[in-house]
């Protein structure tokens, strides 16, 4: 049987967000919740939140598919920046299985929602390569090259302007933190896009992300050699993208046609 719609589910640093999505249209089928991620984001405590979610979308299906701001391999978190320390090593894929009985896919939450934008959105049928960008509470990439997804790639953390990681210099949370108006916010990340581009020279930077659908109010201090866009779906490319991870996924698996 054809499994069309699909539960995605974008863990972030702040907010843990899902819905159904028809990922034969890359669109929402119910409307999209939200639940604050707990402090402190344990894997119990996020666990618990991300049977809740299920719990409210109503969600029957057998296939779940999920982002995780880690680097992630084999449905396994490698790193915690902007989550619990403890998640280091564990196997997300397993404990989110167990908890909801269903099978959950899992892996990068910024290369989930490039999956989407070059399946459905903006990078549709690009060749070439496109970075996409998601300015969150922290800062995830995501590149692809001729379609092709290079995951974990990580130049959120690239040592930059003294700081550690250049998520710590531009993201949504170091905004808030730092009061940033938009025009500080639009320069630094103007700043940033140029080191980006003058490593990879992307055709085409996408902006992901809470911040994308406000791309307006800092536009105008973005001057880069790329063509710069925003994300077609917004902040819902991480749902979306999600969703059609755990299709693709369990397609290899032969859990699913
Ligand atoms: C993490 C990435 C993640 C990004 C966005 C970064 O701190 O290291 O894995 O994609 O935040 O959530």
């Amino acid at each position: 049987m054809q499994t069309k719609n699909i539960l995605g589910i974008d863990v972030g640093g702040s907010g843990i967000k899902g819905a159904v999505v028809n990922i034969e249209k890359g669109a929402l089928v119910t409307e999209r919740m939200k639940i604050a991620t707990p402090k402190p984001s344990t894997p119990e405590a996020v666990a618990e939140v991300f049977a809740e979610l299920i719990g409210q979308q109503g969600y029957e299906g057998q296939l779940i598919g999920c982002g995780f701001p880690s680097i992630m391999k084999e449905g396994v978190c490698y790193s915690a920046s902007n989550i619990d320390k403890s998640w280091k090593g564990v196997d997300v894929a397993a404990l989110f299985s167990k908890v909801s009985g269903r099978q959950v896919f899992v892996s990068n939450d910024a290369d989930v929602a490039g999956l989407s934008e070059m399946r459905y959105g903006v990078g549709k049928g690009l060749k070439g390569s496109v970075l996409l960008i998601t300015i969150g509470t922290g800062l995830g990439t995501a590149l692809f090259t001729d379609g092709h997804l290079v995951q974990n790639t990580e130049f959120g953390h690239i040592p930059f302007k003294g700081k550690a990681a250049a998520e710590k210099y531009i993201s949504n949370s170091v905004r808030k933190k730092e009061n940033l108006d938009w025009d500080e916010f639009g320069r630094r990340f103007n700043e940033y896009l140029e080191v980006i581009n003058r490593i990879l020279s992307p055709n085409l930077i996408i902006i992901g992300g809470g911040i994308s659908s406000r791309y307006h109010l800092f536009e105008e201090h973005i001057n880069v050699e790329a063509e710069v866009k925003t994300a077609e779906m917004f902040n819902h490319a991480g749902i979306i993208g999600a969703a059609l991870f755990a299709k693709l996924e369990a397609g290899k698996a032969g859990a699913l046609r």
